[in-house]
C-alpha cells in the first residue's frame, strides 16, 4: 500500500485525458487510474438507460481493483445522466463534467455563445436548466456534433488530423446576428480540447474556446486537499477494449507518465 491519494478518471475513451492532465498537473502525487471506454466508443449517441448501465457496470467493476478516494467523470455525455446513481453508490466524493455553461455566459461581450458537444450532451435536460439558470438573456447556439469525438480519438491515435471534417463540424458554432458574432464556445467534450490548436486555427474568427479541465482539477483539490507530499505517484490506464497497441498513442500515453495498464474491465 502507497498511502497515497488514488484517483479514478473515466471517460468513454480518450477525452479524459484532457482532464486527467489537469489534475495531474496540480496532484502528481496521487495514484491514478485512467479508464477508457473505448469498447463502447463513442457514448454520444448511446441511449440514456444504456449508458448509465454501462458506467454503473465499469466504475464498479473499476472499484474493485482500485478502491479509489476520489472519481472523476471525465465525460459531459455521461455526467449529464450518471452523477445521482453514482454518488447514491459511493461514499466518496464523485466530481463529474458539465458544459461550462455559467462561465461562458459571464465572459461573452456580443451575447451570442455556442455549446459545442456530443448529440447525448446537448439533449439533456441538464444541459437545458444550465442554460435556464445561468445564461438568461444570452443567445446559446447548442451544437450536437456526431463525429467531432471520433475525429479527435483518430488524431491522437496517429490516424491524421480531418481539417475538412472538423471545419464541418465546428461550423454550425459561429453565428452572425445583426451586428454581432459569437465570441465564445464552450468546448462541452472532454474530446474537444486534444483538437485546440485545430479549432483555434479552422475557426473563421477569434473565440474564447471554454476547456473546463483547469476548473475540474481545481474542484478535486477542493474536494480531496493540496498535493501531500513531493513524491509522484503511480498513473496506470486501462481501456476496456484492451491495451493500446498504436505507436502514436502508446508515445502520448507515455508522456503522459503512464507505464503500466491494468487489464480490460467490462467489454
Ligand atoms: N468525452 C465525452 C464527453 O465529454 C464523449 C465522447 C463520446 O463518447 O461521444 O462528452
Amino acid at each position: 500500500m502507497s498511502g497515497r491519494q488514488k484517483i479514478l478518471v473515466f471517460d468513454s475513451g480518450l477525452g479524459g485525458l484532457t482532464v486527467y492532465r489537469a489534475i495531474r498537473a496540480i496532484r502528481p502525487d496521487a495514484d491514478y487510474l485512467y479508464l477508457g471506454d473505448d469498447a463502447l466508443f463513442p457514448y454520444g449517441a448511446l441511449a440514456p438507460d444504456v449508458l448509465t448501465a454501462r458506467v454503473d457496470q465499469v466504475i464498479a467493476e473499476a472499484m474493485a481493483d482500485f478502491a479509489a478516494d476520489c472519481i472523476v467523470i471525465a465525460c459531459n455525455t455521461a455526467s449529464t445522466l450518471v452523477l445521482p446513481s453514482l454518488r447514491a453508490r459511493y461514499s466518496i466524493p464523485i466530481v463529474g463534467t458539465v458544459p461550462a455553461i455559467k462561465p461562458a455566459a459571464a465572459m461573452t461581450r456580443s451575447g451570442l455563445i455556442s455549446v459545442l458537444a456530443t448529440p447525448g450532451t446537448v439533449s439533456r435536460d441538464y444541459t437545458q436548466d444550465l442554460i435556464r439558470d445561468f445564461a438568461a438573456g444570452v443567445a446559446v447556439t447548442l451544437v450536437g456534433s456526431k463525429a467531432l469525438a471520433g475525429l479527435a480519438e483518430r488524431a491522437l491515435r496517429g490516424e491524421g488530423l480531418d481539417r475538412e471534417a472538423i471545419m464541418a463540424e465546428i461550423a454550425p458554432c459561429f453565428v452572425e446576428r445583426d451586428d454581432r458574432r459569437t465570441d465564445v464556445v464552450v468546448l462541452a467534450c472532454t474530446h474537444y480540447p486534444l483538437l485546440i490548436d485545430a479549432l483555434r486555427d479552422l475557426a473563421p474568427w477569434p473565440v474564447e474556446w471554454i476547456d473546463p479541465a483547469p476548473a475540474i482539477a481545481r474542484r478535486v483539490v477542493q474536494v480531496i486537499g493540496e498535493r501531500r507530499d513531493r513524491g509522484e505517484g503511480e498513473p496506470v490506464a486501462s481501456f476496456t477494449a484492451g491495451e493500446p497497441r498504436e505507436t502514436a498513442l502508446r508515445s502520448a500515453l507515455d508522456r503522459d507518465g503512464f507505464r503500466a495498464f491494468a487489464g480490460a474491465a467490462a467489454r
